[in-house]
């Protein structure tokens, strides 16, 4: 394989993590200056007045991981079924739709997977770099190693949050190459459909003028077919919530008692998307030293976990012109409602 480069552009501003270091070490420094990242951000989420919170881009550890992994075998999850079929059968003509010569970034590759079909086509007519922009270590590695089978192409990984990496994307690529973003999976729907619009304009304002973003979104369905997607039999999903718990638990010495919490999945008809939460079953204290954090459940109250937004095929076409792009073309599924469209920057 001549030619083939693989290497990591890797961040140092997560080096105090407990991959890294002594556990103890970092719960020490957490509890002096909250240097933790986690840390601090469970401690700001679940002290907010009102409704708790954690951040959903804690979900995505090396057990969260495999567990959404399941969750996309599930028969009541279509959505990553139908943005793979979706890109497996139009992958040559998203990509004849591209004027040449494009290297591609994609935002959250995860093990790769998807953007094979992309790349495969591409790498068809003309060698091609491929940037995957992650924040798991581990996805970046098995990426690599899932793509180093393709001929005429160069993957560079950058670990980052998607608007950094994206950045030095933009700053790595060659004038003549124009960039296309991969955004899949409908992860747009998990920001609200304002911090949604807002995101892709901070997305546009690093392309150029002719670059091009191809966007999963899931559509709206029925509420009964949503909850099921949410709310599995196996109760997969219900484990991949609680697994957030589990990771405070072993990263931040918490003692969230897993069975003293239950996943709860809430259709929001007004903002049209539905929510994840986690449901206190009882009154219940629960410590987390390393954040320095002493809390009290209501019966009842919850952690506001994930929220995931469906949107009409209509509404992605406003949605691109708000953020400064033109959307050229849109394929929809006809198993289960979910769209790619290609959004070209103006
Ligand atoms: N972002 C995905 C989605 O909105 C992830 C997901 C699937 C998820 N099932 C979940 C997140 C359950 C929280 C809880 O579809």
């Amino acid at each position: 394989m001549l030619g083939h480069t693989v290497n990591a552009h890797t961040t140092n501003a997560h080096t105090t993590n407990a991959h890294t270091t002594n556990s103890r070490t970092i719960n020490f420094q957490a509890i002096r200056n909250f240097s933790c990242e986690f840390a601090s951000d469970v401690r700001d989420g679940l002290t907010r007045p009102g409704q708790k919170e954690l951040p959903s881009k804690y979900f995505y550890d090396d057990l969260g991981s495999a567990l959404f992994e399941v969750i996309s075998h599930l028969p009541e999850y279509g959505l990553t079924r139908a943005d793979e079929r979706l890109l497996q059968r139009h992958a040559c003509e998203i990509v004849d739709r591209l004027d040449a010569p494009v290297a591609v970034a994609e935002l959250g590759s995860g093990s790769g997977k998807k953007a094979r079909w992309i790349l495969e086509a591409i790498a068809r007519r003309q060698r091609t770099s491929y940037y995957p922009v992650e924040i798991s270590r581990s996805a970046l590695l098995m990426c690599q190693r899932e793509l180093s089978d393709i001929d005429s192409i160069s993957i560079v990984g950058f670990e980052r949050e998607y608007l950094d990496g994206l950045l030095e994307v933009a700053a790595h690529r060659q004038r003549s190459q124009h960039l296309l973003v991969l955004f899949l999976g409908s992860t747009i729907g998990n920001f609200d459909r304002p911090a949604g619009i807002k995101f892709l304009a901070e997305v546009r304002r690093i392309l150029e003028p002719g670059d091009s973003l191809l966007l999963g979104t899931d559509l709206e369905k029925p509420s009964a077919q949503l909850l099921k997607a949410y709310d599995d039999e196996l109760g997969v999903t219900a484990a991949f919530n609680l697994n957030l718990l589990a990771r405070v638990n072993r990263e931040l010495d918490a003692d969230f008692d897993l069975g003293q919490f239950a996943h709860v999945a809430r259709i929001n008809r007004q903002a049209r998307s539905i929510e994840m939460h986690l449901e206190s079953k009882r009154r219940q204290t629960v410590r987390i030293p390393a954040a320095d954090l002493r809390l009290e459940f209501a019966e009842g109250e919850t952690i506001w976990t994930e929220s995931s937004h469906k949107y009409s095929p209509e509404e992605v076409f406003q949605m691109a012109r708000a953020a400064g792009f033109r959307c050229q073309a849109q394929w929809i599924d006809e198993q289960w409602p979910f769209a790619e469209n290609l959004f070209i920057a103006e």
